[in-house]
């Protein structure tokens, strides 16, 4: 008996599709993830989807960029695109890169993560200077990439985008980065702002300028979907971890360090819109699911309100490429949180997901 059957046979049966199992002969999307990791705990969960649907053959994960100073952050993905067994995917640190850690003098509750992630799991990224900048990956990311192929999900500050669009042209690449973005990128996938119009945190707390920027200079051709305050907001994930999730699960020890008094609950904006960034509207029958997500609009644009970034959707007939999730007709925000939950609690010794092999 080989040793993945032995696994297989131990899971539960909401796993279980051995006899469905799948070549992986789809083309994985190839995605870039830019993440503010630091500050909150679900870019562990968007990181957590990531790995695991590249390990199975549906996203080709071509790197990750962060977009927070605190060294900790570009260490603490290395350790987790480790423990999934994905130590060579390329990781861009934000300089000028700080010892800072988190400490929540908001709500005095949540707690530092990132560090004691990094410091007690292996990682293959020894120091965090050693990386390329975001700019540099990005740039040789979409320089390699096929036209209109990449999607790039943005599950933090828009610092880095305002960055590459403002990029010239360099050894990496003879197109600028505004030139590389249209030519190679399919859609921008965004964690930020409130639909149909409201205030949020990524949007408006640390770089607000950067978001300004990276709305008025997007190229038009390239489409975006934004992923509301209001969806994930509402999708709690991260139930009964201790109970269920394997032995050393560094998402356990995250979700436990930074909730707080004894929970490991939080909403799921960042892994709901990675979700989507892979699988986008059509994907989650190869998950063996029904459709989980829709767009909200048919037509128009995002727009800025307020000098923090507040936000506003503007009905334009003559946009179409631009768009809000929101959860499908039919799904509750119970499903979605089963689903996500069934990332959080997978083992990477499986060697496979949702009756999927790996690649
Ligand atoms: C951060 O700590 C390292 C040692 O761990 C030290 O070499 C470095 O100078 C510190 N950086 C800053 C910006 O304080
Ligand atoms: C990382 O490398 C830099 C530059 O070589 C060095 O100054 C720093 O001390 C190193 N950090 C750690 C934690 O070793
Ligand atoms: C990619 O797009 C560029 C223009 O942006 C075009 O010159 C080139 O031929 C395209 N490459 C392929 C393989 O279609
Ligand atoms: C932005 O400013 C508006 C008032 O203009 C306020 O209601 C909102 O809470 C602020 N948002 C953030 C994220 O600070
Ligand atoms: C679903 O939404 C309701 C209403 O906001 C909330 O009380 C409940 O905790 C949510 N459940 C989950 C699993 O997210
Ligand atoms: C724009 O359309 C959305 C639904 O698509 C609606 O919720 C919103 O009120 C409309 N806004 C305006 C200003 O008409």
């Amino acid at each position: 008996m080989k040793l993945h059957h032995i696994f297989t046979y131990l899971l539960p049966l909401s796993l279980a599709y051995l006899s469905q199992a799948k070549t992986n002969s789809e083309n994985p999307q190839p995605i870039l993830i830019d993440t503010d990791i630091f500050g909150d705990v679900d870019d562990v969960g968007a990181l957590y989807v990531a790995n695991i649907l590249y390990n199975c053959g549906l996203a080709d994960l071509r790197g990750v960029a962060v977009n927070t100073n605190s060294q900790y952050g570009a260490l603490a993905v290395s350790s987790i695109c480790t423990y999934f067994g994905n130590s060579e995917i390329p990781i861009a640190a934000l300089r000028p890169l700080t010892n800072e850690t988190f400490f929540d003098d908001d709500e005095f509750l949540h707690s530092e993560y990132a560090s004691k992630v990094a410091n007690n799991w292996p990682r293959s990224l020894k120091n965090a200077s050693s990386t390329p900048t975001p700019v540099e990956l990005y740039r040789s990311v979409l320089a390699a990439a096929a036209n209109q192929s990449m999607n790039i999900i943005s599950i933090g500050f828009l610092t880095n985008l305002e960055d590459v669009l403002k990029s010239k042209a360099d050894k990496i690449s003879h197109l600028s980065g505004f030139e590389l973005i249209a030519a190679k990128t399919r859609e921008l996938v965004v964690m930020g702002g409130a639909y149909p119009s409201g205030s949020e945190y990524n949007f408006g707390h640390s770089d607000p300028e950067s978001t300004a920027y990276v709305l008025k200079n997007w190229p038009k051709s390239v489409a975006i979907t934004y992923s509301g305050f209001e969806l994930g907001g509402d999708i709690y994930s991260g139930q009964n971890l201790d109970v269920i999730s394997p032995p050393n699960s560094p998402i356990l020890a995250a979700y436990q360090w930074y909730v707080g008094r004894g929970s490991t609950v939080r909403p799921s904006w960042d892994p709901i819109t990675t979700l989507y960034g892979i699988l986008g509207l059509d994907g989650f029958e190869k998950l063996g699911l029904s459709r989980m997500l829709a767009f909200a609009n048919s037509h128009g644009y995002n727009s800025l309100t307020s000098a923090n970034a507040s936000n506003a959707w503007v009905n334009d007939t003559r946009v179409t490429n631009q768009h809000w999730l929101k959860l499908a007709d039919g799904v509750t925000n119970s499903s979605m949180s089963w689903l996500l939950n069934q990332f959080f609690t997978h083992d990477p010794v499986q060697q496979t997901c949702f009756g999927r092999t790996n690649r």
